[in-house]
């Protein structure tokens, strides 16, 4: 059994979730903050890819890295064993992360003033990526439904209609857990190609679902797959984010030589060597692991849930994938600073407030779960004693 119990002072480790709670919050006392808000993990890592950092570590020298055919199988055959994904290694190109691969494929394939479409709520930077680089962001609403989403095809539709160049996914679903259905997915592909808008597709989550539920590609969902770039990384999955280490899928050979050119222009291709070796250990290497994981995040989950779940006006559903529970509080009658307030103030809690996934997120509190059981009681509990 791997160690998911131990709790660790991330403090004073550069760490963006435990040493940023003062700038993020407003406070200026931190020190008995419980951070429970950005998607990183309280874990350490597993063993294999700490072992695997140690031995390139027994090189003394940190020279220019290579990008070896090996380090694309192990990612190839990851996608393949665990969501029966085939793809070419000649598809992958390596990118810093997840959202630096997004920023360029919009940079590439749309003008200043082009439409992104993207879902809301949803991840931040959906919105401010486009928005940065001049493109004009148009949401589309989720339709909530039991805590949880939906998408609205007709309404989807029309805001195609609205002249979208590249319309930004989010599978699963991040803040809301779901797990797109292949129904789903075919359907919002169709329309995309129907209307020549090409298709991001964030499938940061993929690795991180509960049983029954289980990830579709994208590129399993539809037959044509020119109009669709994906993006994976073993970031989200195995806590290795300040590893930096993510790629964009592009089977489309032409779209491929483009960012590969666009890449060259500023040097942004590649990994770095303990990126590399992180990444290849955490594929080759991580499967068990991940297994062992997806039990305690569970099990955290449904103790979090039963205990929220007995506060006065809190309603939350466990996700489907992502280790981020979704807590509604609109019966509580609280508006979000008021929350916000009472969480930070009096249970010395921080969690994310909902509007930060646009407005569509109001009365909806964010809460990351992937902590050691221990944090989990507290948090509850500081949650509660905030609500009294
Ligand atoms: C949906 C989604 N995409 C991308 C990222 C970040 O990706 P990266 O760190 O590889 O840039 C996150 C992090 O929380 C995320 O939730």
């Amino acid at each position: 059994m791997s160690n998911f119990s131990t709790i660790y002072n991330r403090r004073n480790t550069f760490s963006v979730k435990w040493d940023m709670l003062d700038q993020i919050y407003s406070l200026e006392d931190t020190s008995d903050v419980l951070s429970m808000w950005i998607a990183d993990m309280d874990f350490a890592i597993a063993p294999v890819i700490k072992d695997a950092i140690h031995k390139r570590l027994e090189h003394p020298i940190f020279g220019y890295a290579i990008t070896p055919d090996e380090v694309k199988s192990a990612m190839t055959n990851w996608v393949l064993n665990k969501h029966q994904l085939t793809i070419n290694n000649e598809w992958i190109l390596f990118r810093q992360g997840v959202i630096p691969a997004m920023a360029e494929a919009i940079e590439v394939f749309t003008e200043l003033g082009d439409k992104v479409l993207i879902h809301t709520p949803v991840y931040p930077p959906f919105t401010s990526i486009p928005q940065n680089l001049g493109r004009e962001v148009i949401t589309c609403l989720l339709k909530e439904k039991n805590n949880s989403y939906e998408m609205d095809m007709e309404v989807f539709e029309e805001c195609l209609q609205k002249g979208v160049k590249v319309f930004i996914l989010c599978n699963p679903h991040n803040p809301g857990g779901k797990v797109w259905s292949k129904e789903d997915l075919k359907q919002m592909a169709a329309l995309c190609k129907q209307y020549n808008v090409l298709i991001l597709s964030d499938e940061i989550h993929s690795d991180l679902t509960y049983k029954p539920f289980k990830h579709t590609p994208l590129l399993n969902a539809v037959e044509d797959v020119s109009n669709i770039i994906t993006f994976f990384a073993p970031t989200k999955t195995f806590n290795i984010a300040g590893i930096q280490a993510a790629a964009s899928i592009v089977p489309d050979e032409k779209k491929r030589k483009t960012l590969e050119h666009f890449a060259m222009t500023r040097g942004t291709m590649g990994l770095n060597i303990f990126a590399l070796t992180a990444l290849q250990a955490a594929y080759e290497e991580g499967g068990p692991w991940l297994e062992e994981l997806m039990e305690v995040l569970s099990s955290n989950m449904d103790y979090a849930i039963e205990h929220l779940s007995n506060i006065d006006g809190i309603k939350v559903v466990k996700p489907e994938g992502t280790y981020l529970l979704w807590i509604n509080y609109r019966d509580t009658g609280l508006s979000e600073p008021d929350i916000m307030e009472r969480l930070l103030m009096k249970g010395r809690l921080a969690l994310e407030p909902g509007t930060k996934y646009g407005v569509a997120g109001d009365g909806f509190l964010r809460m990351n779960c992937a902590c050691p059981f221990e944090i989990i009681q507290e948090g509850v509990a500081r949650f509660a004693r905030a609500l009294e």
